[in-house]
């Protein structure tokens, strides 16, 4: 299974979607699989129950997602490394990718998006910055590989991670290895 984390906005979903119809396996967005559970979205769940609630939800989610032998490609909300036991979890159970990008590049992608919970009001870019500051250290100790996507294409991107992983493939069964 190939995970992706790292920040909101850094294109978990959308890399992970096309990397999944390249290699012809099943893809999940775990938001998109917590809004089905809930039945409504993850912005009016975190209005109303609060954010630590939905960081049950959310472990619970991606404890059984990862469970399951799961799809072949997930991407996880930005916030599923914040607990020790879903980082120790999705490193054991996957190969983890991080999609590495800084502040000011998210705020470019994200600014017009209303659904982040965590994005609105306020300073959106000092929001971003201490997000970075507090996550960027779990989501590399969560990950097996950071790739850096900067201003790439999402094409390029997939290119990069697919490589990643063709490299990883053969360093584990070197062909005609003595
Ligand atoms: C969150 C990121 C969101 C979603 C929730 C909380 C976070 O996912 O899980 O709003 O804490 O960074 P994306 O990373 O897909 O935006």
């Amino acid at each position: 299974m190939i995970i992706f984390v790292g920040m909101p906005g850094s294109g978990k979903s959308t890399v992970g979607r096309q990397l999944a119809r390249r290699l012809g396996v099943e893809f999940v967005d775990s938001d998109q699989r917590i809004e089905q559970d809930l039945g409504c979205s993850i912005r009016s769940f975190f209005e109303r129950e609060g954010e630590e609630r939905f960081r049950d939800i959310e472990a619970e989610t991606l404890d059984v997602l990862t469970l399951q032998g799961g799809p072949g490609v997930l991407s996880t909300g930005g916030g599923a490394v914040l607990r020790e036991s879903t980082r120790q979890r999705l490193r054991a159970r996957g190969r983890v990718i991080y999609l590495h990008a800084l502040p000011d590049d998210i705020y470019r992608r994200v600014r017009h998006d209303t659904t982040r919970p965590l994005l609105q009001g306020g300073n959106p870019v000092q929001r971003l910055c201490t997000l970075y500051e507090q996550r960027d250290g779990l989501y590399r100790e969560t990950a097996h590989y950071v790739v850096e996507t900067g201003r790439p294409t999402v094409a390029t991107l997939v290119n990069m991670v697919a490589m990643q992983l063709e490299l990883d493939e053969l360093a584990a069964h070197p062909a005609g290895g003595s």
